[in-house]
């Protein structure tokens, strides 16, 4: 498949950067809400034809140059035998019961008895895409926030209380995450995604100290040990711009950035064999339209004489986006041109 997306992660030079949008499909478009009074969200993810029509939605609609599969990274965690809820207008809940509290006999099932319709599902839109398909996966850092505060959190005490007092038992939870998302992406990768983006949601929450020792270790495991797939692999952190060094050592194909940092000089400290990707506040999705154009302009003439610059928000598409104003973004983009040879 020849395509802009590929090739930008292949840091090639593209006429024009790719764009995709994370979160692309969701609650921002009528057709998903419409979608949504009838199937909950669990049954969006595991209905392998709900979730390719969900994928193809804004495919359809925007032509963006990519496809993200439609699922969420907290599926994995029904492996571990704990239960997820989506409740309306609360997020996520975790309810471990009371798992956490023999580790030792902590053992998930296969993905492959428990994550089947993934696999299903990617097959399915490779069946139906004519642009490349990613797939993905929540870090272990952020999944065992999750694991352990039950719920997306402000202050991650729980988390931190694990740090500071069990920190083994904490190294422990790590391990076992790591090991099945490397298993869950390889089933991905079998099914036929054409590049994987690992999100690591909740690293801006934490010290440097914390990081070193209990995120970036265990990121560097998951692109190490999918290295020889050939996969592309693109690292994803809200936070990520203070933390572009570790990034960089953990050597994935591309660095997403969010929307705090400057772009233009975060990619002078990225090396060119590296893709970057990134980073338009996504809130400028509910600003005058002639305002988005003009900052959609401004980061592609700062960032598409790079090669390997793939055009995205900062973070995920807000329920309270406007359809019209994402397609906007993409034609912006499309439009840009520079002449790179
Ligand atoms: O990007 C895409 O279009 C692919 C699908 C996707 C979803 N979640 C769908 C979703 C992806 C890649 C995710 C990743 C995800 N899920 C992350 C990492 C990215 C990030 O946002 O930082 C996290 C932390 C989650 C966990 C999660 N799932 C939360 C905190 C929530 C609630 C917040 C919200 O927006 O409602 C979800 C639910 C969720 N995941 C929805 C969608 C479309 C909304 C569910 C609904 O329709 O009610």
């Amino acid at each position: 498949m020849d395509n802009l997306f590929l090739r930008a992660l292949k840091c090639q030079s593209t006429e024009r950067p790719p764009v995709w949008l994370m979160r692309q499909a969701g609650r921002y478009m009528p057709a998903y809400r419409a979608l949504k009074e009838r199937y909950s969200f669990l049954e969006l993810c595991k209905n392998s034809e709900l979730a390719t029509e969900v994928t193809l939605l804004p495919i359809k609609q925007f032509a963006p140059d990519a496809a993200i599969l439609f699922a969420d990274i907290l599926l994995i965690l029904e492996t571990f035998g704990f239960t997820l809820r989506f409740g309306e207008d609360q997020g996520p809940l975790i309810e471990t019961h009371g798992l956490l509290n023999s580790l030792q006999t902590l053992k998930p099932i296969s993905v492959g008895e428990s994550l089947n319709y993934i696999q299903t599902t990617i097959k399915n839109l490779k069946e139906e895409l004519s642009v490349p398909l990613i797939g993905f996966c929540g870090a272990p850092f952020t999944l065992a926030t999750y694991i352990l505060e039950g719920r997306s959190s402000q202050h991650f005490l729980e988390t931190k209380k694990w740090l500071y007092h069990k920190p083994q038992e904490f190294h422990h939870i790590l391990e076992l995450l790591t090991e099945q998302t490397l298993d869950y992406l390889k089933l991905q990768i079998e099914g036929g995604v054409d590049a994987l983006q690992i999100f690591d949601s909740w690293i801006g929450h934490f010290s440097y100290r914390d990081l070193e020792v209990y995120c970036f270790p265990y990121l560097k495991r998951i692109v190490e040990g999918l290295k020889k797939t050939g996969i592309p692999i693109i690292l994803f952190g809200k936070g990520s711009s203070a933390l572009i060094p570790e990034f960089i050592e953990c050597n994935p194909q591309c660095i997403g950035v969010d929307a705090l940092g400057n772009l233009p000089r975060i990619a002078s400290e990225i090396p060119p064999s590296i893709a970057i990707q990134g980073n338009l506040d996504p809130d400028l999705l509910s600003a005058p339209l002639s305002l988005l154009e003009q900052e959609v302009f401004k980061l592609t003439q700062s960032m598409g004489h790079r090669p390997g610059f793939i055009f995205n928000l900062g973070h995920g598409i807000k329920p309270t986006a406007s359809p019209l104003a994402v397609q906007k973004l993409i034609e912006t983009v499309k439009n840009s041109s520079f002449a790179l040879t």
